[in-house]
């Protein structure tokens, strides 16, 4: 039985679908937290709750009785560790709430995981590099964070590789880089710049636009995360990229062909928090996980397009 903290949301959802093809019992908890539609989050887990092997209760990770009870009806051998406030720009504006959510919420699970749970997965983030010193980015890069998010991301690791060292609790933290695919976050770039091309409006474009990022096809993720659940390692910490990178100028250069649409450019200030590259050296998870990213971000931004072409027809956006 596995236990999915996160499970509506865009990586949780996606997680709990794939693990649930594979035979296995999950139990999914989330709080509809409101950083976007409450209705995208139900629609995300419709499917899975046809499954009698789905089970999901709504509730808050800061909530350590709510976690307790959950805890206590099932005997639950794994932890994926997905919940968090996400978006680096938010966090400027409220560094207590992701503070509380992502370091008091890990710390939570983490205490109510010690002792029975046999593994613990953390969905961390490239967020906790800061702007590159070097490219690609190993695992060995210093960690320099410039959000709020990222400053919580690292915490939220810290306590994971602490509680794996000190009490036993076998933990692997997963940096995500950029991940992007059908059901992601509307806030995201690849699904913001393609709903405003279809509705024609024009997009925003923070700095000039040549700044990179490594874009990680959901699906790679997926693999990637049951890759470490399954293979016995612990106390280490995996970059999950695609390990190649494209500036948001190309991206947006992407969309157009796949679209069909034509997309007018805003170019505005740099935002703060908003780091200037990222490229994952994948090299560590593909030796000792043996994990093998294989949607190209043009192969990848065509699925999206198709997915987002269909959602908005039966207008589920
Ligand atoms: N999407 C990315 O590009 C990306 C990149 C790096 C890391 N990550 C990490 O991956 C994870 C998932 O990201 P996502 O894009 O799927 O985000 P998401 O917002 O779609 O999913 C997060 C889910 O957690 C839930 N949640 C938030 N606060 C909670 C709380 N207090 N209690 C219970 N549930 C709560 C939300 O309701 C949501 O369904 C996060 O930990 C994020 O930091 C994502």
């Amino acid at each position: 039985m596995i236990l999915i903290s996160g499970v509506a949301g865009f990586i949780g959802s996606n997680l709990a679908g794939k693990l649930l093809e594979k035979g296995n019992v999950i139990v999914g908890i989330d709080n509809f937290d409101p950083y976007y539609s409450k209705e995208i989050k139900k629609e995300n887990i419709a499917h899975l709750s046809k499954s009698k092997n789905f089970i999901f209760y709504e509730g808050d990770i800061r909530n350590e009785r709510f976690l307790r009870k959950v805890f206590k009806e099932h005997s639950i051998e794994a932890v994926i560790h997905i919940a968090a406030r996400a978006g680096v720009r938010a966090s400027i504006k409220d560094p207590y709430l992701y503070n509380d959510v992502n370091i008091n919420g890990t710390l939570n699970l983490l205490c109510a995981a010690v002792g029975s749970v046999k593994k613990f997965i953390y969905a961390s983030s490239s967020s906790v590099y800061g702007n590159p010193i070097y490219l690609p980015i190993d695992e060995k890069h210093p960690t320099n964070p410039i959000s709020p998010y990222g400053i919580t991301k690292l915490a939220g690791e810290k306590y994971c590789l602490f509680f794996d060292k000190t009490y036993g609790l076998k933990s692997t933290c997963l940096r995500f880089f950029t991940v992007y695919g059908p059901g992601q976050r509307p806030d995201e770039a690849i699904h913001k710049f393609t709903r405003l091309a279809f509705e024609d409006k024009p997009i925003k474009i923070y700095g000039d636009g040549n700044q990179t990022r490594d874009f990680t096809y959901i699906d790679d993720i997926v693999s990637g995360t049951i890759l470490a659940l399954n293979k016995n390692i612990h106390g280490e910490v995996f970059n999950l990229g695609y390990g190649k990178r494209i500036s948001v100028n190309e991206l947006v250069d992407l969309i157009e062909r796949y679209s069909g649409k034509r997309i007018k450019r805003e170019y505005v200030d740099k935002a703060a928090g908003d780091v200037s590259d990222t490229w994952a050296n994948i090299e560590k998870a593909k030796e000792m996980l043996g994990y093998e990213p294989k949607i190209s971000i043009e192969e990848g931004v065509k699925k999206f397009i198709e997915w987002f072409k269909i959602k908005s027809k039966n207008k589920k956006l």
